[in-house]
């Protein structure tokens, strides 16, 4: 019912009616721009998990709280592949002028401002991003000696006088952090440390895959200490429900606490998912009324476009070896976790075809190691899709 008003977010880093179960996330870094605006400084925060789990939108989430206090912030997406580090320099210089600009505004033009900017078209002028003729502002002569570390470093330290006038800081942004090319973030990692040290308010705040912080200390053996690494994963119960029944509340609708069972039983605290099932609700009740009937219709719905879309190309790219594995695991009734012997044992494989799929698997975000001796799926709802296409195949 009104479709057009529905609050609900299923998507990729759409910002949802409730942002649910982030409170910690949220004061651990509001804690990190008071004590910025305090002048103290702090290890920045990184955070890591699957797919879905909604760390673009706490991403997000924490660059609004920093703009709001007067950071700079500069939001990046890195993607993997030579193109993407490109593009990846290209958005960091555009993006730097955006907010430079922004920055610029109401401002007195002082000597501090004037040098920062002086820099940013000579780190500009040296990422390939703006030529002399297009530049905004006359280049200084520093960042632009054309090694990406000493010239963001420059960079960031002629931007800290300016910003130190004012009590403020330069926050970047970066989703999907794991693709960051090896220069770029070599540089980013120096840059962050060094600032630490000189207690420039500088600040590098990453959002990726789990493989990211070990992604990090390959790069830099101090990357432990440079971040508070947070990982962002499923919801706690009582936030699962808050994040369907809250939007509903809120516009007047109602939902019985046997269909919200149902939804959140399903959704495991899977925030994408919990978006998807109350999506689905809304829209396929014929009153203000949630019930258990609309609820089992908004799965079967559901679950159609998640095999249509989501959970699809995890069956399509696997290959023979990998979809025994998901057969086997489909198969265990019930279960969360799979003992990785049993699995090894029963699957029908040879060892070392077993252990090059789990592999396979785990670097396409499938499963997961979730213990010692122990795999489970990444995404609930898993074990179904494969049953259901395992059964269309015969
Ligand atoms: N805390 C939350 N509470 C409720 N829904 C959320 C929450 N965080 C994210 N979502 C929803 O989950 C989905 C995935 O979020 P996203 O930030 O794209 O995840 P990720 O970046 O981890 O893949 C989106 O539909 C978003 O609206
Ligand atoms: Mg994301």
């Amino acid at each position: 019912m009104y479709p057009e008003l529905n609050p609900f977010t299923p998507g990729s880093g759409l910002r949802p009616p409730r942002l649910a179960g982030r409170d910690r996330e949220i004061a651990a870094f509001d804690l990190i721009v008071a004590r910025s605006l305090a002048r103290r400084t702090d290890a920045s925060i990184v955070l890591h998990g699957y797919r879905g789990v909604g760390k673009t939108v706490l991403l997000n989430a924490m660059r609004t709280q920093a703009e709001n206090a007067g950071w700079l912030c500069i939001d990046v997406e890195a993607q993997p592949s030579d193109t993407g580090a490109v593009r990846l320099r290209q958005q960091l210089g555009r993006k730097l002028h955006e907010a430079a600009e922004q920055f610029k505004k109401g401002k007195a033009y002082s000597e501090a401002v004037r040098r920062a900017l002086g820099t940013l078209t000579g780190f500009s002028l040296s990422l390939g991003v703006v030529s002399i003729e297009t530049a905004r502002e006359p280049a200084g002569h520093r960042a632009r000696s054309g090694v990406l570390e000493v010239d963001l470093e420059e960079l960031v330290e002629d931007f800290a006088d300016a910003l130190r006038e004012t009590g403020s800081a330069i926050g970047i942004f970066i989703d999907e952090m794991q693709d960051v090319d090896d220069e770029m973030l070599s540089a980013l990692l120096t840059v962050q440390n060094r600032a630490g040290q000189k207690e420039i308010p500088f600040y590098v705040v990453g959002a990726g895959l789990p493989t990211l912080p070990a992604r990090l200390s390959g790069a830099r053996s101090y990357a432990e200490r440079l971040f508070d690494y947070r990982h962002i994963g499923a919801l706690a119960a009582e936030s699962a429900v808050a994040a369907i029944k809250e939007p509903l509340i809120r516009n007047n609708f109602h939902i019985d606490d046997d269909a919200l069972a149902m939804l959140t039983r399903d959704a495991k605290g899977y925030p994408y998912f919990l978006q998807l099932f109350g999506r689905e609700a809304w829209n396929l009740t014929g009153s203000r009324l949630i019930d258990v009937d609309v609820a089992s219709r908004a799965l079967a719905s559901a679950y159609q476009n998640l095999d249509q879309g989501y959970f699809r190309s995890s069956w399509d790219r696997a290959d023979a070896s990998e979809r025994r594995v998901l057969r086997y695991m489909a198969a265990q009734e019930q279960l969360d976790e799979y003992g990785v012997d049993d699995v090894a044992e029963n699957v029908g494989l040879s060892s070392q075809a077993f252990v090059g799929a789990r592999e396979s698997l785990t670097n396409k975000g499938v499963i997961f190691t979730s213990g010692p001796g122990r795999i489970a799926f990444t995404t609930p709802g898993m074990p179904g899709h494969v049953k259901r296409r395992s059964e269309q195949l015969g």
